[in-house]
Formats: structure tokens, sequence, C-alpha cells
């Protein structure tokens, strides 16, 4: 693929102190962006990292047509950049594509294109265990007209934050029993911005009982568990590890795939079906609920301290006893810092 290189004559690298990096808040020199026109994706460039241009009447601004994704790069003990199953992500994003009538990003053009972006930026991977360049692929629709038709035109980029391993301690999730993010048919499935403003309002009222989070539960008769802020959920009862199965309404975690591969291979049972909110308060009263964690890229694994829904509250176990969670944290952190040998062969090296 041929792109296009303008290379940044004031590198903000200097300023970055790597052993303090909050999440999310310094952006690398460099981004990846492409157009599309007429049915085709062309101008792939490597440029320094910019605002981008839309016109205030594009409908990205007007009807919230974009999408994005996350994943991480990360840097192996043997100095090769790697991403983990970037594969999943592709499929996630062109599935998001789909639902909000965008066009595909071609899988070999999307790999090309984080390849580079991670090559560009390599001094930017941190190389303590556990950190990575997180990197955000998006889609903007950029075309100009108030038509309530999708855009003709749109444009891909993929920009990169250096990020810290992400420590979250114990959280506290709150069910939510009258906001809802997503019904099956809706556009829970996709990674699209119109889904997270949407939960912002939960999200708030959640912290302001005290919560860090909420567990969505599925309209109309919320007893069905579909996920957690930007997090999957499983939940450890008895020697069983369950986990909602993808309803139409529930974001294909990228993490959850990993763990479910990883138990599966482990002979572990795990079960990926409906969990209803009220057999896992049920097994905490019977003394089988062993641990409850969420997934996701940013932090791995999230222990769940607490979970209150409607007048009842429940505790769960000390994180020392959380054996299956601790377990998958390290798999996957593991086999990122290269500690742990990729016989799954999901690591794609960056080096060519
Ligand atoms: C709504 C939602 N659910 C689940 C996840 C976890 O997905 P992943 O494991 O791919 O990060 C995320 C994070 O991207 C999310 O935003």
């Amino acid at each position: 693929m041929d792109i296009q290189f303008t290379h940044t004559e004031n590198s903000k690298l200097k300023e970055i102190d790597f052993n303090n990096i909050p999440f999310g808040k310094h952006t690398s020199d460099h981004m990846f962006i492409m157009d599309y026109a007429n049915g085709q994706w062309r101008d792939f460039r490597i440029v320094p990292y910019q605002n981008i241009q839309l016109d205030p009447q594009s409908k990205a601004l007007q009807y919230g047509q974009c999408i994005f994704e996350g994943m991480k790069a990360s840097m192996g003990n043997d100095g090769i950049p790697k991403l983990l199953r970037p594969d999943l992500n592709i499929e996630r994003f062109n599935l998001s594509a789909k639902r909000m009538c965008m066009p595909a990003v071609p899988p070999d053009i999307f790999l090309s294109a984080l390849k580079a972006i991670t090559r560009t930026e390599i001094k930017w991977i941190p190389k303590t265990e556990g950190s990575a360049l997180y990197l955000r692929p998006t889609m903007v629709a950029t075309e100009s007209s108030l038509g309530v038709v999708p855009s003709s035109t749109y444009t891909f980029y993929i920009y990169a934050a250096p990020a810290q391993p992400y420590f979250t301690k114990p959280i506290k999730l709150i069910t939510e029993q009258t906001l809802i993010r997503a019904v099956p048919g809706g556009t829970g499935e996709a990674k699209t911005g119109g889904n997270y403003a949407g939960s912002f309002m939960a999200g708030q009222l959640a912290k302001h009982k005290g919560y860090d989070q909420v567990i969505w539960l599925e309209s109309p008769h919320f007893k069905k568990i579909q996920e957690a802020g930007m997090m999957n959920l499983f939940f450890v009862i008895g020697d069983t590890v369950l986990t909602p199965k993808l309803s139409g309404a529930i974001l294909k975690g990228t993490t959850r795939t990993y763990f479910i591969d990883i138990l599966k291979e482990k002979n572990i049972d795990v079960q990926v079906r409906d969990v209803y909110i009220d057999e896992i308060m049920e097994a905490q009263k019977e003394g089988t609920l062993i641990e409850a964690f969420g997934s996701g890229t940013a932090a791995v694994v999230s222990q769940i301290s607490e979970i209150a829904h409607g007048d009842k509250i429940i505790s769960l176990p000390q994180a020392d006893k959380a054996q299956i969670s601790t377990m998958l944290y390290q798999e996957i952190n593991g086999l990122r810092a290269g500690l742990i040998e990729d016989y799954r062969n999901w690591l794609v090296p960056v080096n060519n």
C-alpha cells in the first residue's frame, strides 16, 4: 500500500513521562488518514497529529454517523511491536460500519494502516509490562447536506496514545432499571458514538449513588444482563464461568472472545448464555458466587466487589480468591509482554 508520509518537525515525545501517563491524555505525533469517495478509499497518508476539518453540516456531526475501535500495540521483549488479534477489531469495525450504513474498510488496507502507524510511532510504545500504545481507528461521515440519508463521503483515521497498565481497584456496579443502553435490533452491537453519549446519564446517576458504573439489563423486563460501562461481564458460579450471550444489543468485546477461547482451551466450563441478575443474586446468597469481573481492552480485567440491584446489595469475595480472572489477566498480559509463548498465533508482528 502506497502511503505518503509527512513527518512532524515538533515531536511531543520529549514532553512525555513514560512513568506517568494518564490514560488517553497524550496523543502521539502522527496519525494515519485516508478518504472515501466514489466507492473507493484513497489518499493513504501519515501526517502530523492534527485537527480534521468537518463542515458544520457534515453527517457525522448532525446525525452521528461515526464509528470507532479501540485496541493496543505492545512491545514484545524481542523489540518487535505486536498487535493482538487485530482481525477481531477489523471485523467488529466493519460490522459497525455496516450497521451505520458506512463503507467497509478492506481488511488488508486496515491492517497495513495499523502497522504503518505503529511502525511510525514505535518510540511512543511504552516498554514496561502491561503498557501499550492504544490505537483508535475512527470513521466519520463528511458529506455536507441536511438530507437524512447516509453520507457519500467519509474520512478514516487512526491515532495513537501511549497507555500505562490500567489497574483498577475492584469496582462497584449498580443495575439500571429505567434507562436503556440498547435493545436487540438497535445499534448496541456497533461501536458508534451515540451509544456512549446515550449511556452518560446512567453512568452519572450511578456515580452520584457511589457506584462506578451501571449493569445494563435488557428491557422491558430488566432481568437479563447485558454488559457494564465499557466492559463485558463474567461470573464464576461454582466451577462454571457464565457470560451473557450476544443478543444483538451487546458489544462483542475482543477481550471477551480471548477469555472464552482461553477458558475453553483450559477445559474450564464456560457457558455463553442468557444470564439473569436474579440468578447472580441467588448464587451469592447460596455462597456459590466466587468471582465477578468485567473484560475490556483498557484494563483487561476489572474485578467487581459489589453489585446493587433494587434494594439488595451483594459483596463479592476478595480479589485474592479470584483465580479465574487472575489467570485470564496473566495470560493476556504475559502474551503481550512476550512472557507467555504465543502458541495460539494470536500476535501479529509489526515488522514489515
Ligand atoms: C460498550 C462496550 N462493551 C464492551 C467493551 C469491551 O470490548 P473490548 O474487549 O474489545 O475492549 C467495550 C470496549 O471497547 C465497550 O465500549
